[in-house]
């Protein structure tokens, strides 16, 4: 059997899950076969992490115990809070973020896996709003036993939020809650398949995704957009920067050829905001991507789910620095899902091999003579 170098891994097939599937000829996204179009349009937040952890959607009784267990883990012990509080500012917010969830774990009970993952699901929002707070000079606030996920991360970071913007950040959860075998899941699920314990693996995820390649490209568009500053500037802008073989962040994806359908749910929120705000961001986006379309859609370089993002979280009052934890924080149950999949006793430690090419055998000479 020939033994070939595949560079990225890309298309090597590590894993069978029943999570989620991602068709990225068609761009259809689905989670446990439900089209995330549907989850957006009709769930929550909180019911799709109950279906990405247990298989099937809730009913009405099952999610409410399940909401009840999340409120219950809406706290941070001292030793996080102290953490929290003592990190400097300028700290990146995903180096705070990973190094809090270790710091839960260092004092996690023993517990079923379902049961720390609630618990990870719950705590991670309040630990992104609370280092939030202390980047703004704030006082960190509580949670509001009312508010969902969604609503809650908006109001302790803010102090306040409004029906349609918890509405709004809602369906961003959802469309960051899961997405099959990216580069973050991978490194989970390789943690787990040594049976290391969650927290250690959802560190590893989280360590994974802040990388710019992985989570960061949602800030480099808004940073776009405050450059561009208005619509007659895109053309020029874009010609530019494609002449120069610069890549316009937002665009591209090495599973969907086309339009991410992310993108378009997003698009839509991002159209609503900025009529609300008065923003031009979403009139500039629009002219981008008919550019782009001209220019390199022939190549299979489509809107991605970074593209509407940033303008979105941008309309909501959330601070740039907090666009990849916000990732983190929708993608959580999904890295949660992968781990019990993972933990299943039949899967074998990830173990894969590398072709050496370095010299052939050398002469070992004693440090003496060399
Ligand atoms: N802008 C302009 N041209 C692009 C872009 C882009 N964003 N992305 C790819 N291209 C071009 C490449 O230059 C290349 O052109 P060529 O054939 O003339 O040399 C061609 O399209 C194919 O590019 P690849 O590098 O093969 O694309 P790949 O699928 O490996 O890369 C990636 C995917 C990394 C996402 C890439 O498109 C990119 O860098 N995009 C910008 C960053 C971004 O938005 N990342 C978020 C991805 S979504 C996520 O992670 C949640």
């Amino acid at each position: 059997m020939e033994i070939k170098f595949v560079s990225g891994l890309a298309d090597v097939i590590a894993a069978q899950t029943e999570i989620s599937s991602v068709d990225g000829k068609r761009g259809v996204l689905r989670y446990r076969g439900y089209g995330i179009e549907d989850l957006a349009d009709n769930s929550s937040f909180e019911e799709v992490c109950y279906l990405l952890l247990y298989g099937k959607l809730p009913t009405k009784a099952q999610l409410n115990g399940f909401k009840n267990k999340l409120k219950k883990e809406q706290k941070l012990s001292k030793p996080v809070q102290d953490f929290i509080k003592g990190s400097p500012k300028t700290s990146n917010p995903m180096d705070v973020l990973r190094t809090a969830v270790s710091i839960i774990g260092v004092y996690a009970k023993k517990e079923t896996l379902v049961d720390s993952s609630v618990r990870l699901i719950a705590k991670v929002p309040i630990i992104i709003t609370a280092f939030g707070r202390v980047i703004q000079n704030k006082k960190i606030l509580q949670p509001k036993p009312k508010l969902s996920i969604a609503g809650n991360f908006l109001y302790m970071l803010n102090g306040k939020v409004s029906k349609l913007e918890e509405e709004i950040f809602d369906v961003c959860l959802i469309l960051h809650a899961e997405h099959g075998m990216n580069a973050s899941t991978f490194s989970a699920r390789v943690a787990a398949s040594t049976r290391t314990d969650i927290y250690s693996a959802i560190t590893a995820a989280i360590a994974t995704l802040k990388g710019p390649r992985h989570g960061g490209a949602n800030e480099k568009v808004l940073e776009m957009v405050k450059e561009i500053k208005t619509e007659k500037n895109v053309e020029s802008y874009i010609m530019k920067r494609l002449k120069k073989k610069v890549r316009i962040m937002g665009f591209g994806h090495r599973v969907y050829r086309i339009k991410d359908p992310r993108a378009y749910i997003l698009e839509e929120r991002s159209k609503e905001l900025a009529r609300k705000t008065k923003s031009n961001f979403y009139d500039i986006l629009k002219k981008v991507e008919k550019i782009m379309e001209r220019e390199v859609g022939h190549k299979g370089i489509w809107p991605n789910v970074d593209f509407f993002s940033g303008s979105v979280y941008n309309s909501l009052k959330i601070p740039p620095k907090l666009f990849t934890p916000i990732f983190a924080l929708g993608r959580v149950p999904g890295w949660c899902a992968h781990l019990l999949e993972e933990y299943q006793p039949a899967n074998r430690i990830m173990r894969p091999k590398a072709i050496y090419i370095g010299p052939k055998q050398r002469k070992y000479i004693p440090i003496s003579k060399r």
